[in-house]
């Protein structure tokens, strides 16, 4: 489908990152000079930012089979067996969410990743007893949103650690424009830029953004999408000037109105404004600390002067 095709699948084809490419292209290269399978990769940072794309096109760019799962999707130390003793030489294992992999399952992985083998306990009581089962060697890609969730153990056994930042505009407005290709609709230079900036620095963002953009454009019988519509759209969608949504305008104005702008604990903030404190973490924290709306104190989240400036609001201090 056009919504498949819309990751890409060589490094080549994918936009920014520019370090993480770099890096990879390298350790990719050598990998396949000397014929072994690539050292384990750790891809983290905020969601939307194109990790498991990243993990399919290591997996194309070996010239392997691409396998993926994910953290709370392996329950027992079974299953994880199951998978592994499933895959061909050199093969990519990929683990979303690696840090919610059970504690039980975490080290069966640990000898699974440094020498490819497992052990695992047949039985209980008595009669239980411990068999070797030896792995053909592949390389593990985990993403997770922030390294320091891994446990020390096993962040220590990847080889290669690869941190995925924010994209900048320019490269968010190649993905929109490339997007916009393979939908087959045409969109003016001024409105791809107006997405890319709109969009948090996030690609999975972005793309989303534009489908509505287009449907809204359509429906107007435009043959491009053009600035007016674009920041029409955005409107209707409730995404601020700076690309904010509902959630981040709750998020601040629940700090500033409820907490006179802070600090306030995560889970209070959250309990108040009804969204899940891990969420709030992940996905809309993040940015906004990039950006310098909130900061991030020992007693809790502050909302700077930026952010209140943004609304048009006197601070809380003294400025
Ligand atoms: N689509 C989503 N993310 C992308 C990226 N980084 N490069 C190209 N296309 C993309």
């Amino acid at each position: 489908t056009v919504e498949l095709s819309l990751r890409p699948t060589t490094l080549n084809q994918y936009i920014g990152q520019q370090k993480v490419k770099e890096n990879l292209r390298i350790f990719i290269q050598a990998a396949k000079m000397r014929e072994e399978p690539l050292d384990h990769v750790l891809l983290y940072g905020p969601p939307g930012l194109g990790k498991t794309t990243l993990a399919a096109i290591i997996a194309n760019e070996m010239g392997v089979q691409f396998r993926s799962t994910s953290g709370p999707a392996i329950e027992r130390a079974g299953d994880l067996a199951a998978i592994l003793s499933s895959l061909e030489p050199g093969d990519v294992l990929f683990i979303d969410e690696v840090h919610r992999l059970p504690r039980s399952v975490e080290e069966v992985l640990y000898p699974a990743m440094e020498d490819f083998f497992l052990d695992i306990v047949i039985g209980s009581g008595p009669s239980a007893r411990s068999v070797r089962i030896d792995l053909p060697p592949f390389t593990l890609v985990g993403a997770t949103t922030r390294s320091g969730l891994l446990s020390a153990p096993l962040r220590d056994r990847f080889g290669v650690l690869s941190r995925l930042e924010y994209y900048e505009t320019k490269d968010l407005c190649a993905i929109v424009e490339r997007t916009a290709d393979i939908f087959e609709t045409m969109i003016t230079k001024d409105a791809a830029n107006e997405v890319a900036r709109r969009s948090r620095g996030t690609p999975r963002i972005a793309n989303r953004l534009l489908k509505r953009i287009r449907d809204i454009s359509q429906v107007k019988g435009e043959e491009a999408i053009r600035l007016e519509t674009t920041d029409l759209a955005l409107q209707m969608l409730q995404v601020d000037d700076v690309g904010l949504d509902h959630i981040d305008h709750k998020l601040l104005k629940g700090i500033i109105d409820g907490f006179q702008g802070g600090p306030v604990g995560l889970d209070t903030i959250a309990a108040t404004i009804g969204e899940e404190a891990q969420t709030i973490e992940d996905v809309y924290e993040p940015y906004l600390l990039q950006i310098g709306f909130i900061q991030r104190t020992p007693r809790g989240r502050v909302v700077t002067p930026k952010a209140y400036q943004h609304f048009g609001l006197k601070g809380n201090d003294s400025e």
